[in-house]
């Protein structure tokens, strides 16, 4: 058999499989699930195993493991390092999922259950192509390097102190990824761009303790009220991000990367039929492609304070919580943009509140030339697995790994992404369409395999 052949014979195995793989709820935001993490990571070292990966270690981390592995018998040939995720998102709110989280399900061509597009399915890909070279080839053709980490949700703390100790180990000539999207249904993409992420919190603290608001209110700040107006004061009518010199770093999109990015076959029905908004907004003077990929953001991303049971509760809360993020585009730069948001909230704030502010993360935008040759091996491999030219595109999300490798090491990253913008990632009813995992695997075993030419 050759190598289409055998993976076209073993498409129920590999959907099988995955299932297997994608009921471990290994959720690494919850220490509940700390045994499913565990679970999960010992399943990808036992996968490698059969994809003929001898050397394959389970690193315990100060947090969750992380799944090395290599093979490096194709003296000669190029060293890859493919880099995933077996950790995936909390499942929440339960009860909008058409079938359960983790009891993958197969409807209208597609594989529902968490961690399906991101991170498990895509991740499965890769090894599937690999077990299916191994298989038919006896050995790989090229040199391998495998690091699947447990904690990519959760800001990937581990994994880069993994990475500082083990430079000689995880040099490769390149990095491959596939935790991305592709552009549309039908048009595999390679994404050569993608935000960085800050994640803040902050705790805004008034009175000293719950006051009944009616023996109180009228004479105390609230901080709930106070938390409200600070963060309606931090865009400005066009949209933009209200904070002194949040803009002034970043790098002018050249005319030529602008028109290539809004020539692409992207449709904006699409977009607005996967958000579901009754309107949109942006900021002025760019299209939507450029806003989600290119230009950088501040989100709230959840608040609190105060009384939320059934009922009313006339209570003037003594605290209030925020948690809110900034995405970030080349070149600005993480930590001089913590300090402009920190210190320009701390100005907009009255006297009548006490700040507690936190920085919980920080992470480099990335953006980097895609005309190294293994590019071209990329989409030559993809249009044999899909039948379409590849095209190249930039996202808004946010990898950290990749940004940290690059640097530390200036090779190519490919990222090759699987999933699709409406696969509803992070949240319920998340799910992969089968042509793509299927076409994946396909593509990807061509890769590897065309990668021995380079
Ligand atoms: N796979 C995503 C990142 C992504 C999604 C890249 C879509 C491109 C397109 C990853 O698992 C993720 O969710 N990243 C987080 C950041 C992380 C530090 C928690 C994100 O982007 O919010
Ligand atoms: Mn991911
Ligand atoms: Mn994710």
């Amino acid at each position: 058999m050759n190598l289409a052949e055998y993976i076209f014979a073993h498409r129920d195995q590999h959907l099988n499989e995955l299932c297997d793989f994608l009921r471990i709820p290994s959720i690494s935001a919850k220490t509940e699930h700390k045994p499913d993490i565990e679970r999960a990571a010992q399943w990808v070292a036992s996968n490698l195993r059969s994809a003929g990966f001898q050397t394959v270690e389970i690193v315990p981390t100060a947090l969750h493991p992380l799944v090395y592995a290599e093979s490096l018998h194709a003296p000669g040939k190029p060293t890859i390092l493919f880099y995933g995720h077996y950790d995936v998102q909390p499942a929440e709110p339960l009860d909008l999922w058409t079938s359960p989280a983790f009891e993958p399900t197969v409807r209208d061509g597609r594989l529902f259950g968490r961690g399906t597009a991101d991170d498990k399915g895509q991740v499965h890909i890769h090894l599937k192509a690999l077990e299916s070279l191994f298989k038919t080839h006896g050995k790989l053709p090229i040199n391998v390097k495998v690091l699947i980490e447990g904690e990519e949700e959760v800001g990937s703390v581990s994994l880069w102190e993994y990475v500082q100790k083990n430079k000689a180990r995880l040099q490769a000539d390149a990095l491959v990824v596939s935790d991305t999207s592709m552009l549309a249904p039908g048009v595999p993409s390679i994404t050569y761009g993608l935000r960085g992420l800050n994640y803040y919190q902050i705790e805004l603290t008034g009175p000293e303790r719950d006051l009944h608001s009616g023996v109180y209110g009228g004479a105390v700040p609230n901080p709930i009220t106070i938390l409200c107006e600070l963060f309606a004061k931090l865009h400005d009518k066009d949209f933009r991000v209200a904070i002194p010199g949040f803009y002034k770093d970043i790098a002018k999109l050249s005319k030529a990367e602008r028109k290539s990015l809004n020539a692409l076959p992207w449709k904006e029905k699409d977009f607005r039929k996967a958000v579901g908004a009754p309107a949109y907004c942006g900021e002025k003077g760019f299209s939507i492609v450029e806003r989600l990929w290119t230009r950088p953001t501040l989100e709230l991303n959840g608040i609190w304070g105060g009384y939320q049971g059934e009922g009313a509760k006339t209570v003037i809360a003594s605290k209030a919580f925020a948690k809110f993020s900034t995405r970030l585009v080349p070149n600005q730069n993480p930590d001089k943009i913590a300090r402009l948001v920190e210190k320009h909230i701390r100005k907009l704030l009255p006297k009548s509140v006490k700040m507690k502010f936190e920085t919980l993360s920080t992470g480099k935008p990335w953006v980097a030339p895609f005309h190294a040759p293994i590019f071209q091996i990329a989409q030559a491999a993809l249009q044999k697995g899909f039948g379409k030219k590849a095209v190249f595109i930039r996202e808004g999300g946010s990898i950290p790994f990749v940004t940290q490798m690059h640097d530390t090491f200036k090779v190519p990253c490919v990222l090759i992404g699987f999933g699709l913008p409406d696969e509803n990632a992070h949240a319920p009813d998340e799910h992969i369409a089968l042509d793509n995992y299927f076409n994946g695997i396909r593509a990807i075993a061509h890769f590897y395999e065309d990668l021995a030419s380079l």
